[in-house]
């Protein structure tokens, strides 16, 4: 029997987490953990999230604060409105929602924030330390991190002997995929466009890891039978079935196929999706715990 990691349900113990970590700091040290957001121009999408991000901080009793500029918003004003955040000890989480709209430059942004601060696991120090295996004081990348609580849930803590294989490079998921899972002690490849034989490289993963952005690309005879599969891959296809011009969303994995072979997989959407938001409350929660001395809670 394959089982189907229901995303929504672990986000939502991940959340239960959050929230009683957030009222047993409260109770214990005073500190409401504090959580701001900034959000630049007007794309819907982007706003989306962000209410999304808010309305959820708030439902884990944190201080939730939102920051909405123009898009005409001058790099150096915003750069400031980071300074007083990082200066703000109510403030223990700090999200800028990218991308930003032009000509700003999201690089210097990111980096100019506090790494204690820096929920979204971004800035070059946290990478750093989650390349040096520092998980103890640096905050990593929410949706390797959210992959992870996967992984851990099904293998449990020690990945030592199993072999993992994460399909995509990015800063933002691959590289920090890859690292976490090499720090739990699974044997890691990473592979990418240029990897030869990526099917066969693929075969060989106890736990195969998709974040490439190619819809269905991964296939049943990739996989080696009894795998963990976590689709990352978020791709929109055409879906006449369901009417003219409609759309649906699919992952890097063609689900129905691998689910066939796979002991464990992820669903899109439902699977990796739910937890990106949830690790971010994760992130904040840990952080407020750290600021105010006290040993935060594990996810
Ligand atoms: N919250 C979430 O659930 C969440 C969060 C982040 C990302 N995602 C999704 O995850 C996917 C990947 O995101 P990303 O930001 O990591 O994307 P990205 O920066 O575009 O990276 C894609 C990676 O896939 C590799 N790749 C592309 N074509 C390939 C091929 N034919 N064979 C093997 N590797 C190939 C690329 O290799 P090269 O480096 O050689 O170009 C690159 O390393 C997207 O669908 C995205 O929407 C979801």
């Amino acid at each position: 029997m394959t089982t189907v990691i229901d995303g929504k349900n672990v986000a939502a113990s991940v959340i239960q987490t959050v929230k009683s970590a957030t009222a047993a700091l409260e109770k214990s040290s005073g500190v409401t953990t504090g959580l701001a957001v900034i959000i630049v121009g007007d794309d819907p999408a982007s706003h989306a999230y962000v209410g999304s991000k808010g309305r959820m901080a708030k439902e884990c009793g944190f201080k939730s604060i939102q920051h909405t500029l123009p898009a005409e918003t001058k790099q150096e004003d915003l750069a400031a409105l980071v300074a007083t955040l990082n200066a703000d000890p109510s403030i223990h989480g700090i999200l800028v929602q990218l991308p930003l709209p032009k000509p700003l430059d999201s690089e210097p942004i990111i980096q100019s924030i506090l790494p204690e601060k820096d929920v979204d696991g971004l800035s070059v120090v946290n990478a750093g330390k989650l390349a040096t295996g520092d998980l103890k004081t640096g905050l990593v990348s929410c949706t390797p991190a959210g992959a992870m609580v996967f992984v851990r849930r099904t293998h449990g803590e020690d990945l030592s002997g199993l072999n993992a294989v994460v399909i995509g490079r990015s800063n933002l998921f691959g590289k920090p995929m890859a690292q976490l899972l090499l720090n739990a002690n699974a044997t890691v490849t990473i592979a990418h466009s240029r990897t030869k034989n990526l099917a066969e490289v693929c075969r060989n993963a106890d736990i195969l890891v998709a974040a490439v952005g190619r819809p269905e690309m991964v296939k049943a005879d990739w996989v080696k039978p009894g795998a963990t599969v976590i689709d990352v891959g978020i791709n929109r296809v055409a879906a006449p079935e369901r009417g003219e011009g409609k759309t649906r969303l699919v992952g890097d994995v063609a689900f129905q196929e691998v689910s066939a072979v796979a002991s464990t997989i992820t669903p899109v959407p439902g699977g990796v999706g739910p937890m990106t938001i949830a690790m971010l409350m994760a992130n904040t929660v840990i952080a407020a715990h750290r600021t105010a001395g006290q040993t935060p809670p594990q996810f």
